[in-house]
């Protein structure tokens, strides 16, 4: 934004620099430039309140939490974690694929792990906006942004491949297991990796996007000091998904004191209970194959084909085991996974360039069509936060025809509508759900995306969208150069996103901006179209194949 240089501001200016080394009001009072109040964030006689916000332990849900090994990198680890300035990934070892020239190959492999890669920023360019990027436009002030981000790194959810992998491996060493090469390691491998909770990666990429956003954003706190207030963040029940919350807030407000300076609300995430963070809990068919995840049985069935050769390969390397697709999927999973957990993982260099590609492919096949658009059920399963969204942009309470949950949607105590900042946790799927319920369709631009693994005729890459601590920002602005001056635009991971092929009546704008107020009435028909009974509940047949714009199809 570009600042005139006002008498106000000058004379805070100068009080700034005669009392520099004061206390930090002083600095505080500077930096909040033409607001009325001199006071600083947290405004004073404010506190959380515990008994409407309780914790974790008292709120209960957390799910499993079993807990894995200690990670021992400096023992295990192939090559020692240096800061070479990679922040998506730092400490992480990311070995070159097998096969590569380690010298000169730049191929990042930790970019091509669907839902399990770390997220990184993506340019607005990939998706039509060469010369956008997330700063304020000039001439715009950012007035409230609204966030929406996922836990960042964890173990593998319960029952995932890699545990039956391992099983398969103990049971194998039991009967007679003999490997060599690339496999040698296996021969006394064990499975240290507990299940659903965050990794210590997982709990700095949550902190780390707090510091992010309070930079980014610190000066929307002088909103709420104004009106002696503290924000409400809320977050799911899940272990991981309350300590993701605690970890972004310590980012943002500092530790200790994030304990007193936001009320973290925590909504129960279990089969029945309506929560807009955890919409398949009440959505019946998305929990129906054949409805709510047709996108992993097709990414099951490319996989059978696509990791022969390195199958092959490994086969030779082992007698005793009979290696399998499912096996592969689960061997490169734990690659992901061990990377995330323990810092390295041996497994990582058993695969070829060619197979993390397959890989990225395999998810991509997977969440397009079971949370994206070719997903019968999962423009309804991101109605919840859709409407809670609008209800924020119109200050208005929603209406329950979704997942979210009308108890904590219908007062100011647990749904205030008046923040200038939201910062709400929830899970991948989700994040895709609510993206697909956007009509964000810029983001999954070209025909559905083919079975057969034909690449890259379609936008939509799983581990851009869906990855570790992935975030969707809409920023509200104030442009009063611009007619209408309210404005609204949507971020994700950095990528501003197009919307005039999208929201009708928003113009080819280069930092794709539109009217605040055209956008949520687009918005408004978007939901009124999504029908949360019909598509979580009906029994209708749908199939890989389909843009379905995210809705169940009529039959
Ligand atoms: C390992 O062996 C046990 C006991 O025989 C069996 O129940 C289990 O299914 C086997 N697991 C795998 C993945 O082969
Ligand atoms: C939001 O509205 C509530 C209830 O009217 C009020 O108490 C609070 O001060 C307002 N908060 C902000 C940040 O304006
Ligand atoms: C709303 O959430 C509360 C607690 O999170 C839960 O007890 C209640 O059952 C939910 N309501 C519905 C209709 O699921
Ligand atoms: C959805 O599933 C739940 C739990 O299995 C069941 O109690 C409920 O009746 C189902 N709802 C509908 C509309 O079928
Ligand atoms: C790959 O291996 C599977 C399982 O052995 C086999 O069914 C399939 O025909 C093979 N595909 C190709 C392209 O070789
Ligand atoms: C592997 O497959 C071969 C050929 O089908 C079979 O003879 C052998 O028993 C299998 N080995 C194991 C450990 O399952
Ligand atoms: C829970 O969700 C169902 C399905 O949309 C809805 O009918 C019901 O009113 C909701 N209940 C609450 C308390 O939000
Ligand atoms: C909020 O929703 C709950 C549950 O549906 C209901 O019992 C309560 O009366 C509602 N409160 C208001 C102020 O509408
Ligand atoms: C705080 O922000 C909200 C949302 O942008 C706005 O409605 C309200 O007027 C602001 N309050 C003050 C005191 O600036
Ligand atoms: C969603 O976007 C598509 C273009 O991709 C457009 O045809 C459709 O009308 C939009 N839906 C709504 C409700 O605006
Ligand atoms: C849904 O429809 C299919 C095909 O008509 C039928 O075979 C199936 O029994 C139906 N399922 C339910 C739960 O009604």
């Amino acid at each position: 934004m570009k600042m005139q240089l006002t008498p106000a501001r000058a004379a805070a200016i100068l009080a700034f620099v005669a009392q520099a080394g004061a206390a930090p009001t002083t600095i505080q009072a500077a930096s909040n430039a033409g607001a009325s109040t001199a006071d600083p964030y947290p405004p004073s006689g404010t506190a959380v309140n515990s008994a409407l916000f309780p914790p974790e332990s008292k709120v209960g849900f957390p799910g499993p939490t079993p807990t894995g090994a200690e990670p021992a990198a400096i023992q295990t680890a192939k090559s020692y974690p240096y800061n070479d300035g990679n922040a998506n990934q730092f400490p992480l070892v990311n070995p070159q694929p097998h096969g590569s020239d380690a010298e000169r190959s730049t191929f990042d492999i930790s970019k091509y792990w669907g839902n399990l890669s770390p997220w990184y920023s993506l340019r607005s360019a990939d998706y039509g906006l060469p010369d956008a990027n997330p700063l304020a436009p000039e001439g715009c002030d950012v007035t409230q942004v609204h966030l929406l981000y996922r836990h960042g790194a964890r173990y593998p959810t319960s029952g995932a491949a890699p545990a039956t992998f391992a099983q398969k491996v103990m049971n194998a060493t039991k009967t007679g297991l003999s490997v060599s090469g690339d496999l040698s390691f296996l021969a006394d491998w064990t499975y240290k990796l507990g299940a659903e909770l965050l990794t210590p990666f997982g709990r700095s990429q949550n902190f780390l996007l707090g510091i992010e956003y309070r930079q980014l954003y610190g000066h929307l706190l002088n909103n709420f000091t104004e009106s002696k207030t503290i924000p409400v963040f809320r977050t799911e029940s899940q272990d991981r998904m309350v300590k993701t919350a605690e970890n972004f807030a310590a980012g943002f407000f500092g530790v200790p004191e994030y304990l007193d300076e936001v009320n973290i609300e925590i909504l129960v995430e279990t089969l029945g209970v309506n929560n807009s963070g955890a919409p398949y809990e009440i959505c019946n068919n998305s929990n129906i194959a054949t409805k709510g995840s047709i996108g992993s049985t097709v990414a099951n069935k490319f996989s059978v084909n696509a990791f022969n050769s390195t199958i092959a390969r490994l086969q030779s390397q082992a007698s005793g085991i009979n290696f399998t697709s499912t096996d592969a999927i689960a061997m490169l999973q734990l690659c992901s996974y061990e990377t995330h957990a323990l810092g390295y993982s041996a497994f990582c260099d058993l695969f070829s360039e060619e197979d993390y590609l397959n890989y990225e492919y395999y998810f991509d096949l997977s969440f397009y069509y079971n949370n994206g658009p070719g997903s019968p059920v999962a423009a309804a399963q991101g109605k919840g936060y859709l409407d809670e969204f609008i209800a924020r942009f119109t200050g208005k309470y929603p209406s329950a025809q979704s997942a979210l949950n009308e108890t904590f949607d219908n007062t100011t105590t647990f749904f205030p509508l008046n923040q200038s900042i939201y910062a709400d946790a929830t899970h991948e799927v989700v994040v895709l759900d609510t993206l697909t319920a956007f009509n964000l369709t810029a983001l999954f631009d070209g025909p559905p995306l083919d079975a057969a693994g034909n690449r890259r005729q379609n936008s939509f890459v799983a581990s851009k969208l869906v990855p570790f601590a992935t975030h969707f920002t809409t920023q509200v602005l104030s442009c009063p150069a611009m007619q209408p001056t309210k404005q609204i635009r949507f971020i994700v991971n950095d990528a501003v996103i197009p919307l005039h092929n999208s929201h009708s009546g928003c113009p080819n704008d280069p930092n794709g901006l539109c009217s605040f107020d055209n956008v949520v009435s687009v918005l408004q028909k978007r939901s009124a179209e999504i029908n949360f009974n019909y598509d979580c509940f009906a029994n209708y047949t749908a199939s890989a194949g389909h843009d379905y714009n995210g809705r169940a199809p009529k039959s």
